[in-house]
């Protein structure tokens, strides 16, 4: 039976996507993936701390050669991205002439791909794939040509599967919604 609601820190929330549905896309997501890639040797790049299971999960469907590498980026605080987003942490990889598929956890402003994205596009890749769990399609602040996404969804702040809210909630295997 799934948690259907959660209190973490002083905030309320409830359930919003069941393990399952989360799992049923990210199978389809993943089935993509190894038709597309099959002879690219991708490289994925986990962004930590908030994709490290949806990384996880991807990858466990995900049947070809490929390899993971996890990077940092941080732009949040709170409930509200702050907009300015810190260094690029632990890309110890050589990128030159490869497949790197991003697996983020969420765009929401699209600041943290926009940056993450000309970051790496300095490098010389031979093709960027951007993989999202989540995107909040009305505060997206810039143009982005996003690859895979598993879930499009409102400006409302969430929760658990990797998402956290000052830390707390990453745990859970269901996400969900901040209680108005
Ligand atoms: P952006 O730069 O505004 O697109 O922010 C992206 C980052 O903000 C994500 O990688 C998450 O870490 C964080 N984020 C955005 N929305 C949420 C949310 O609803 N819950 C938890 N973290 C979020
Ligand atoms: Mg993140």
């Amino acid at each position: 039976m799934d948690i259907k609601n959660i209190t973490i820190l002083d905030k309320e929330f409830t359930l919003y996507l069941s393990k399952q549905q989360i799992e049923d896309k990210i199978s389809e997501i993943a089935k993509e993936l190894t038709t597309r890639l099959a002879d690219k040797k991708p490289l994925f790049l986990c962004i930590l701390n908030g994709s490290f299971m949806f990384a996880a999960d991807i990858m466990k469907n995900v049947n070809i050669p490929a390899e993971i590498s996890f990077i940092k980026l941080a732009s949040y605080e709170g409930t509200s991205s702050t907009g300015k987003i810190s260094e690029l942490i632990g890309l110890n990889k050589d990128i030159k002439g490869r497949t790197v598929v991003i697996i983020e956890d969420i765009i929401d402003s699209g600041l943290t791909m926009q940056h993450l994205l000309e970051t790496l596009k300095e490098k010389d890749p031979e093709n960027i794939i951007v993989t999202s769990l989540l995107v909040k399609p009305d505060n997206l602040k810039v143009d982005l040509d996003i690859d895979y996404c598993a879930f499009s969804i409102p400006d409302k702040f969430i929760i658990g599967y990797g998402l956290d809210y000052n830390g707390y909630g990453r745990n859970y295997p269901n996400i969900y919604v901040i209680k108005e």
